[in-house]
């Protein structure tokens, strides 16, 4: 047998056991590599004499071309297997049943602002807003409140600097002022935002939500404000009679003042609203005080007109039956997702609020 025909069986016998592109590889290395057994065919190529040279290159060149060959037909080979490898793991398969996933919520709070936004717009209120940290004169002086009420007092109010001048708004109310400095009257505005007060237990948090309303025209009076807030009450916890009280009450921006309570009974342990012999107070109103106007220069010979407050979060605690408000500020999943809204049910009067 000679030289070429050696190599040509060894590589033979192991062109066959090649599986990888690292066998590939190393059996390229071993025969056409620097040391290569074919590589050092070609280098003896020199030291023959012509005839035989030629006879041997042409046989070496036939070997070289039937191995090259080979070794591609294996790379292809190889290739074709990873890719099929590939595809086998990669695999989907579609009919399988689908993963639940979690879907986000709207926090009660959201969907009662947007309940009530939705209500009032009905009637012709616009939405107005106010940042959270104000200045001592909107929330407090400008709303005819002096300095020694005790609604100023340390324990209620966050102030953010020493000489009290900054604070964080314990009421929606200065948006009231900032509303009537920037435009001219009429004013029929409702305001949901934030408020801070330094206070926390099941039913009060250091930050909780109101809604304030503002109607100011010409003629405007007490009897627009209660048909206004039957009105509201009324649609927003979807029951056609509301019992309701007004009860004298007092703040330094509204005169007179009243407080809302609404009627309530307790059937099989969960709050019935509408009927029955308890009440419930819900928000605090009153005919704006003129001395409010006067600050933001309104004409009080020609305008008047009331103003409210409501709590929301006790609003959504009661429509939706939750009874700690604290819970409604942990930011826990499983509460929400028990609590919170389908995202694509935004509330509308005529197609319902809450269903
Ligand atoms: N700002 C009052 C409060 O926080 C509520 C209120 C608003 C009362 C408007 C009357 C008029 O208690």
């Amino acid at each position: 047998m000679s030289d070429l025909d050696k190599i040509s069986s060894v590589f033979n016998a192991k062109i066959d056991s090649v599986k990888t592109k690292d066998d590939l590889q190393n059996i390229k290395t071993e025969f056409f590599g620097k040391n290569g057994q074919i590589t050092l065919q070609f280098k003896t190529l020199g030291s023959l004499d012509p005839e035989k040279r030629k006879k041997f290159a042409y046989n070496l060149n036939k070997i070289k071309e039937d191995l090259t060959s080979q070794l591609e037909q294996k790379n292809i080979e190889i290739e074709t297997s990873e890719i099929n490898e590939k595809l086998k793991n990669e695999k989907v398969d579609v009919t399988l049943p689908f993963r639940p996933y979690r879907q986000g919520k709207i926090h009660p709070v959201s969907q009662v602002i947007d309940e009530i936004s939705s209500i009032f717009s009905e009637i012709g209120f616009s939405v107005a807003e106010g940042p959270d940290v104000e200045t001592e004169y909107n929330n407090f002086t400008a709303l005819n409140t002096p300095e020694d009420h005790p609604a100023r007092d340390m324990h209620d109010t966050f102030y953010l600097e020493e000489n009290k001048k900054l604070l964080l708004r314990t009421h929606t109310s200065p948006v009231q002022i900032r509303t009537m400095i920037s435009s001219k009257p009429p004013y029929k505005i409702i305001v949901p935002g934030r408020t801070y007060r330094c206070d926390s237990d099941q039913t009060h948090a250091p930050m909780f939500h109101q809604l304030e309303g503002l109607h100011i025209d010409k003629g405007i009076t007490m009897g627009h404000l209660k048909g206004c807030l039957d009105y509201f009450i009324k649609e927003f916890f979807e029951v056609k009679n509301v019992k309701m009280r007004f009860r004298p009450s007092h703040f330094p921006f509204t005169e007179p003042s009243a407080e809302v309570d609404i009627g309530y009974k307790i059937e099989k342990g969960k709050i019935v609203i509408g009927d029955g012999d308890k009440w419930l107070e819900v928000l605090g109103c009153g005919m704006v005080h003129p001395n409010v106007l006067r600050n933001v220069r309104v004409d009080t010979k020609k305008y008047q007109g009331f103003a409210f407050g409501i709590g929301i979060d006790r609003l959504a605690m009661l429509k939706y039956g939750i009874n700690d408000l604290r819970a409604f500020f942990e930011a826990d999943y499983r509460w929400l997702s028990h609590f919170g809204f389908d995202p694509l049910d935004v509330p509308t009067n005529y197609r319902g609020l809450s269903k």
